[in-house]
């Protein structure tokens, strides 16, 4: 099937910046560059650099580092702006300069006061001044969604005339729907005479929601580049998320007849590296990039999927960066995934084990709304250990804090039932522990590493430790899984012992 390409013009840095609550430092926006170079973008919009000195530096250093994409700089249709961009553009291996005029009568009226005639004389100049320093120039005719459709013709024209490369047709306060945007794009393709001198591109905001539908809905019209953001950030309600074009011009290429260059399988950790460095959470359930995008949590769509993945998933997790399908164990899921993630996860079990951490599942999931890997890990141990159990923590109290020795007392169960008690002081609590342990089992393991981390959210959060001990020129990993994380690392080093003792390494 041949397919149009469509050029994505990434903005994060430039209009996703403007997201209220994002705020990146110049190193920010180098390594955001950097990791949309890998995504394949073929524009990354790089800032406005004539707003502030650091937008300025940021332009600048991306355009100098960054190779094989084009790099744009933002400018109004105004000498000190255009020249601005340039300058910042300077060392960009293929430079574009983007400027922009308002056309709508509102804007016209009220924001620049002036007459249809000034307005397209301006945006003439000014593509014609940015000509003087780059052959790439975009011109985009600020609120064209609200423009009388005759005059956007007139502008359009003129400023290919003038030598623009692309006319972006902004939908700059989110007032259009899909079936009136995609109706300017065929109107502009009707009524520009040179319109096949230049590509068309699209750049809609979110205010109704309808960001990527209008784009959608453009591209199907005609229009040949998108101008979108990373997670959909933008001004106020934000931009079309570039995540969902590439997906749906993928995913529905049968219905478009299009396709992108751009990589989607970074398109997971670009949304991840967007996010951590503006501070913006995705919501959970976005669409492509959201934690729950590919997650099942009914039993009957988990019986589906794991049957057929294309029951219940149009996409593969693969193609966005993903490992694989989650299926999310809960309360709701059935013998079939929980049977599945056990194998998943390497284990083997008996069918009568099996019923067993079933029922130990099913007792936990009722308590717990999300049952993770680590918790099966957990049921499954229950179950099925081949770690004998010489000593096992009966009980365990610790005393630190600022101005406090950190003191451990520990007791341990011996096989024959007996407790023994010691009681230690340490560097932390926790090495008050270890030491009470060794003390109580007279083996004394040597801490190579120890890790914790909290397997899973909220308030029920279970804490998992993994310790590696060296006993006699051998490395043991111990690990446990506890809501207590005190009780982890005193049950993780015990692990690790009851391997030595019961002559068992991994
Ligand atoms: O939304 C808008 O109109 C813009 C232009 C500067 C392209 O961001
Ligand atoms: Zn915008």
């Amino acid at each position: 099937m041949d397919t149009n390409n469509i050029i994505i013009f990434d903005t994060t840095l430039r209009d996703g910046e403007q997201s209220p609550g994002a705020s990146l430092d110049i190193n920010d926006k180098i390594q955001i560059a950097r990791q949309l170079v890998l995504l394949n973008v073929d524009v990354i919009e790089a800032g406005f650099p004539v707003s502030s000195p650091g937008d300025f530096e940021s332009v600048s250093r991306i355009a100098q580092e960054v190779r094989g994409v084009s790099v744009a700089g933002l400018a109004r249709a105004v000498e000190k702006d255009i020249d601005s961009a340039a300058q910042a553009l300077e060392k960009a291996e293929r430079p574009r300069i983007h400027v922009f005029l308002a056309t709508s009568e509102i804007h016209r009226k009220y924001k620049l006061q002036k007459a249809k005639e000034e307005i397209i004389h301006l945006a003439v100049k000014g593509v014609k001044h940015a000509l003087k320093y780059v052959d790439d120039v975009e011109f985009s005719p600020e609120d064209a969604s609200r423009t009388e459709l005759d005059f956007l013709v007139q502008v359009v024209e003129a400023v290919i005339d003038a030598g623009a490369k692309t006319v972006n047709i902004p939908d700059t306060v989110g007032y259009a729907v899909p079936d009136h945007y995609a109706s300017i794009i065929r109107g502009l393709k009707e009524n520009v005479k040179n319109i096949n001198k230049a590509v068309i591109s699209v750049h809609c905001h979110n205010d109704l929601g309808l960001g990527v539908a209008n784009s959608l809905a453009a591209v199907k019209a005609g229009a040949q580049q998108v101008e979108c953001t990373i997670n959909g950030l933008g001004e106020r309600a934000g931009n079309a998320a570039l995540e969902e074009i590439v997906m749906a011009l993928k995913t529905r290429q049968d219905f478009y007849h299009c396709s992108t260059r751009i990589a989607t399988k970074e398109l997971i950790a670009t949304s991840r590296l967007v996010s951590t460095l503006t501070g913006l959470r995705v919501q959970r359930n976005k669409a492509i990039v959201g934690e729950n995008a590919f997650a099942h949590q009914s039993g009957v769509h988990q019986d589906g999927v794991l049957k057929e993945r294309t029951t219940y998933e149009i996409m593969k997790p693969e193609d966005v960066g993903l490992h694989k399908t989650k299926i999310v164990l809960g309360k709701l899921s059935g013998r079939h995934a929980f049977k599945d993630r056990i194998r998943e996860l390497g284990y083997e079990v008996s069918d009568d084990e099996f019923e067993r951490a079933f029922e130990e599942f099913k007792r936990v999931a009722d308590k717990k709304k999300e049952i993770f890997d680590e918790d099966i890990e957990a049921i499954i141990g229950v179950e099925k250990t081949d770690v004998p159990h010489v000593f096992q923590l009966e009980s365990l109290s610790i005393s630190c804090g600022p101005q406090v020795n950190p003191t451990a007392r520990v007791q341990l169960k011996l096989q024959d039932n007996r407790i023994v008690e010691a009681h230690t002081n340490g560097d932390g609590p926790i090495d008050a522990i270890f030491k009470a342990i060794d003390m109580l089992t007279s083996i004394t393991g040597k801490l190579l590493n120890y890790n914790i981390h909290a397997v899973t959210g909220g308030k029920d959060a279970m804490g998992e430790v993994y310790v590696d001990i060296d006993v006699g020129g051998k490395t043991i990993r111990g690990r446990a899984v506890s809501t207590d994380i005190i009780e982890a690392s005193a049950k993780a080093y015990l692990n690790a012992i009851n391997k030595v003792v019961g002559k068992k390494t991994v």
